[in-house]
């Protein structure tokens, strides 16, 4: 176990309330749910998930950090080093991600906020909902704090809400409001769109919200789960690098799955 360790009290208790919520959530069977999460050292989310009835070759570990991930593709199961956004970005549907885990443990920076939002408004490659779980990093983090003063500021929230789940979810429906009127801009349509978007916060996203203190009881984190549902085709450019990179994913889950070229099949 490296320094980075994901294995102590709250943490665990935290995870298994996170997956029940999540299987709750969704809208199909464990086993049919494909899964990409944030690995970290020790995949721990994943013995979790095959306990709860996932299966091995839905699970798809993504990591920045190379040696977490050949650690995890030596057991012959799917990962991949990418940075969480491009995969969300550059994915394509088949098949399409019903269960994102974004176990980040960082601040809510400008860069966090905008850039995981906005894959999901540009990816082809959700389903319709997609769970997504997101964990943050309350205080502690000056430039997460300041971006967050920002944005109370610029929406005109009241910056006590300090939960750093409640604020992603807040800012990524005020990015998804500020999104359709620009799709939408010159029709009829925009007078609708502020009923239409809290209609879709708080009817259909059904946020939820947890906090735990970390490992050295000072720091709280903060998450949010809630039903995210695409907002329609989008003509971003893929990159084409990635998306060879996840091609080459696909193949090998493909070949695993159906037990081509000696390929031993999943686990479950
Ligand atoms: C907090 S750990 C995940 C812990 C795991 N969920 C658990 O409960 O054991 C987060 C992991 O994600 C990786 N990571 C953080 N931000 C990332 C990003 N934007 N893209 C890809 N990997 C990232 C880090 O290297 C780290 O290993």
């Amino acid at each position: 176990m490296g320094l980075d360790c994901y294995k102590y009290g709250t943490k665990n208790n935290h995870r298994r309330w996170a997956w029940n919520q999540i299987i709750r959530m969704s809208h199909k069977k464990p086993q049919e749910l494909i899964v990409a999460y944030l690995a970290g050292p020790d995949d721990i989310d994943r013995e979790i998930a095959i306990q709860k009835g996932f299966k091995d070759c839905n699970l798809i570990a993504i990591d920045a950090d190379v040696m977490k991930v050949n650690k995890i593709k030596q057991l012959k199961r799917p990962a991949i080093c990418i940075d969480i956004v491009d995969f969300i970005r550059n994915w394509t549907g088949n098949p399409p991600i019903d269960i994102i885990i974004a176990d980040l443990c960082s601040g809510l920076t400008r860069k966090v906020a905008k850039d995981f939002m906005t894959s999901c408004f540009d990816s082809t490659g959700l389903a319709s909902p997609t769970v997504i779980y997101i964990n943050l990093m309350r205080g502690r983090d000056q430039v997460g704090g300041l971006y967050s003063k920002q944005f109370t500021e610029e929406v005109g929230i009241n910056n006590l809400f300090k939960h750093r789940g409640f604020q992603f979810f807040t800012h990524l429906t005020w990015h998804y409001y500020q999104w359709m009127l620009q799709q939408y801009h010159g029709s009829n349509i925009t007078y609708f769109i502020e009923d239409i978007v809290i209609d879709a916060m708080v009817k259909n996203m059904v946020p939820i919200y947890n906090s735990y203190k970390s490992k050295n009881k000072k720091t709280i984190m903060d998450s949010a789960i809630f039903k995210y549902y695409p907002l329609g085709p989008t003509n971003v450019i893929k990159d084409r690098d990635i998306g060879c990179k996840l091609a080459a994913l696909k193949a090998w889950r493909t070949m695993r799955i159906n037990n081509i070229k000696g390929f031993a099949p999943c686990a479950k």
